[in-house]
């Protein structure tokens, strides 16, 4: 029962954690941006970037890395379950695309997941990354990188043999989708935003 209550409200605080939404928070005190009105009405650091500057959208980067590294890192401590660390990196993305302090709106989730993944799994995560940089520089979109990122992540955990967290990519691989459907249109449409 103790166990089982940790667990609730563990998961719980990452869940507020992952609700920070450290794009808005940089966008206002930086440069009195809305990033939600502004660009693709991102908050993620690509629109901050884009509507803000580029320091300020490396800055939300790194912030939404570490929203997603520093909790997975915190119950490595705790437990080396998968399941375990896999609800807690849920629980973060869940937060960072559904937050609580956005009426259950939120970001697209690509950097909490690269956060998440650098601390669960890191040269599968490394080759994604890899290919989502090299297809942003050939494509100019950030919007490709990231979807290509997010589907070749499950495809290197099997490959690496780190199946104990290919279903936490498959739900990320769902929601980052369904997060990029207006990009996914505008790319269908030849109308994408370049990331600047
Ligand atoms: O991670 C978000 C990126 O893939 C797309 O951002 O602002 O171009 O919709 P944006």
């Amino acid at each position: 029962m103790g166990q089982f209550l940790f667990t609730i409200g563990w998961l719980a605080l990452c869940y507020l954690l992952g609700s920070v939404p450290f794009g808005l928070v940089i966008g206002q005190a930086a440069c009195r941006i809305d990033p939600r009105h502004y660009g693709s009405r991102n908050t993620g650091a690509t629109n901050v970037a884009r509507t803000c500057g580029t320091k300020y959208g490396v800055g939300t980067l790194l912030l939404d890395i570490g929203k997603g590294g520093v909790p997975v890192a915190l119950a490595m401590v705790v437990s080396t379950s998968p399941w375990f660390l896999s609800l807690t990196g849920a629980a973060v993305l869940l937060g960072h695309m559904f937050s609580v302090f956005l009426d259950g709106k939120g970001g697209k989730g690509v950097a909490t997941t690269i956060g998440v993944f650098l601390v669960l799994s890191f040269w599968p995560l490394f080759w994604s990354l890899v290919l989502c940089l090299l297809l942003i520089w050939w494509t100019g979109f950030v919007s490709v990188g990231s979807l290509a990122l997010v589907t070749a992540l499950p495809v290197l955990l099997a490959v690496f043999g780190q199946w104990g967290f290919v279903p936490l990519a498959l739900v990320v691989l769902l929601l980052v989708y369904w997060r990029h459907r207006e990009n996914i249109e505008r790319l269908a449409k030849g109308a994408e935003n370049p990331w600047r």
